[in-house]
């Protein structure tokens, strides 16, 4: 490795920030300067309130910030004083235009490209982090290659696979790194930086364009083996069968394994939906159209799940839930993060506010600010819009509280969405004590001890088990 070799990621969000804090613990000898246009969460970044919530995060940043390790506003005078560019910028379903709902936009990423080429002089070796479309780096390419300071550039594609929630545990150990590219010293170059910490033997490359294709499709299959789960858990549900008895059945074939097969309300996150979408409209693009129907159907049925489980709490609770108080647990999309896209229990909110139930709701790491954005978006048109009339309905109906017990108390139901361990083991006989009764508990990650409960007197409804009081 060249002492020169320095590093800049453009994006300070959950990948830019904890990947290049991995990277600059495991090389001290690295500068390693993390920007981003939002001033806010750069200066997040550099207080001790940092603006992602990850296991182990607050550790590693600490050893290596102000040492290799720096955030910034200022991009061009970073981009300049790097040698290798990592972009990890935002990469959401386009909304607007030509394949809304389903496109990327590339958006972020160009304005990036561009920057890269008006400042940079010398050589410099560009790094998609972020998730994109198979040819992306065509584009980046051409913009990189139309800079008039004479800079060259080589363009690597470095997806990665970390999951929030496990992120350093992810970083520090991957399953692989992938890099795909064409200059064999480019790869190398950054191939070394890995190497510090990673075995060789886990450190893949391919070309340009089975990278880009290779973390659609990781994605996509790790959705589907939930989408193929959640479908199992309403037949469970229909015939009286336990989805977690199959989940437990199917995942000892060692051909199938046991990950990805937990039933739940559906997944969430950031990325699933959005990489799937993105995966149908290229297909749609290259006319393969049975090919983005079949993947289509992966997101239909997580759409499926969501909305049958705000059915049901609706159908159990004698088909009427309007006033009537609804303690949620958790709003995270899943534990051990404070990330809440696209999380399952914004859907379910909904859904039962159209109901006109009140709703009482608890996350250990979601702010009060961000529940109340996520609800009132859900309630807006394409354009961001909001009426006055929901804007009521949300801060009518909605409360924000700081403990479980407080958000249990006087509830008609709880309906637990997030798998968060503090609600695996509560004080279920204090709860049922405050509760209404038939004290209702909906378990949307099949996390709770059903059996206590049920012993202390809640009426529990898993996810793909039938309903006892209809078996
Ligand atoms: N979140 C995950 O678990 C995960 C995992 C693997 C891959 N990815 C992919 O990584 C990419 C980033 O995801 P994320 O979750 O970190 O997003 P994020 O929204 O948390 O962070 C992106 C950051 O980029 C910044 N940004 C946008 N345009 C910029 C510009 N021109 N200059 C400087 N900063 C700019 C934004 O202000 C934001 O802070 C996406 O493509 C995503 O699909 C995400």
């Amino acid at each position: 490795m060249t002492t020169s070799t320095s590093i800049c990621c453009i994006g300070a969000g959950y990948v830019g920030g904890p990947t290049m804090a991995m990277i600059a613990k495991q090389c001290p000898d690295i500068p390693v300067r993390v920007v981003d246009l939002n001033q806010s969460r750069i200066d997040q970044w550099n207080s001790d309130n940092l603006p992602v919530y990850e296991p182990g995060l607050d550790e590693v940043v600490k050893e290596a910030r102000g040492r290799n390790l720096f955030f910034s506003t200022d991009v061009q005078k970073c981009i300049q004083e790097s040698s290798i560019i990592f972009i990890a910028v935002n990469t959401p379903t386009k909304s607007f235009g030509v394949g809304a709902g389903r496109a990327a936009n590339l958006e972020f990423i160009e304005k990036c490209a561009r920057t890269i080429a008006e400042c940079s002089t010398g050589h410099k070796i560009v790094v998609e982090k972020s998730t994109l479309p198979v040819r992306t780096a065509e584009a980046v390419k051409r913009i990189l290659h139309s800079s008039a300071s004479g800079a060259t550039f080589d363009v690597l594609s470095n997806p990665e696979f970390l999951a929030e929630g496990t992120a350093v545990e992810d970083l520090l150990k991957p399953d692989r790194v992938l890099i795909g590219g064409e200059s064999s010293a480019a790869i190398e170059t950054l191939a070394k930086v890995y190497e510090r910490w990673i075995p060789r033997d886990k450190i893949l490359t391919t070309n340009l364009w089975s990278s880009e294709l290779s973390k659609l499709t990781a994605n996509a299959f790790l959705a589907q083996r939930v989408s193929s789960i959640n479908a199992i858990s309403a037949l469970c549900e229909a015939t009286g069968a336990d989805v977690d008895e199959v989940a437990r059945a199917i995942g000892t074939d060692s051909r199938i394994g046991p990950k990805f097969l937990k039933a739940s309300v559906g997944f969430g996150g950031s990325c699933f939906q959005k990489d799937i979408l993105n995966l149908v409209y290229l297909c749609e693009h290259f006319g393969l159209k049975e090919v983005a129907q079949y993947w289509e159907q992966v997101v239909c049925m997580n759409d499926y799940q969501k909305r049958r489980f705000s059915a049901r709490i609706v159908r159990t609770m004698f088909n009427t839930v309007s006033d009537k108080k609804i303690a949620i647990l958790g709003f995270a999309f899943k534990k051990d993060t404070n990330d809440t896209r696209e999380s399952a229990a914004i859907h379910v909110c909904r859904d039962l506010l159209d109901e006109r139930a009140r709703l009482s709701i608890y996350d250990p790491r979601v702010p009060e600010s961000q529940i109340r954005n996520d609800l009132q978006l859900a309630f807006s048109d394409a354009l961001g819009g909001l009426s006055d009339k929901h804007k009521q309905l949300i801060d009518k109906n909605v409360t924000v509280h700081k403990s479980l017990l407080e958000a249990t108390r006087d509830s008609h139901a709880i309906a637990v969405l997030t798998e968060w361990d503090e609600f695996k083991s509560f004080d279920g006989k204090q709860v049922f004590d405050s509760m209404y009764r038939p004290a209702f508990l909906f378990d949307g990650r099949n996390v709770v001890n059903r059996q206590q409960l049920t012993e202390i007197g809640f009426e529990v409804h898993s996810i793909g088990r039938a309903s006892e009081v209809l078996l």
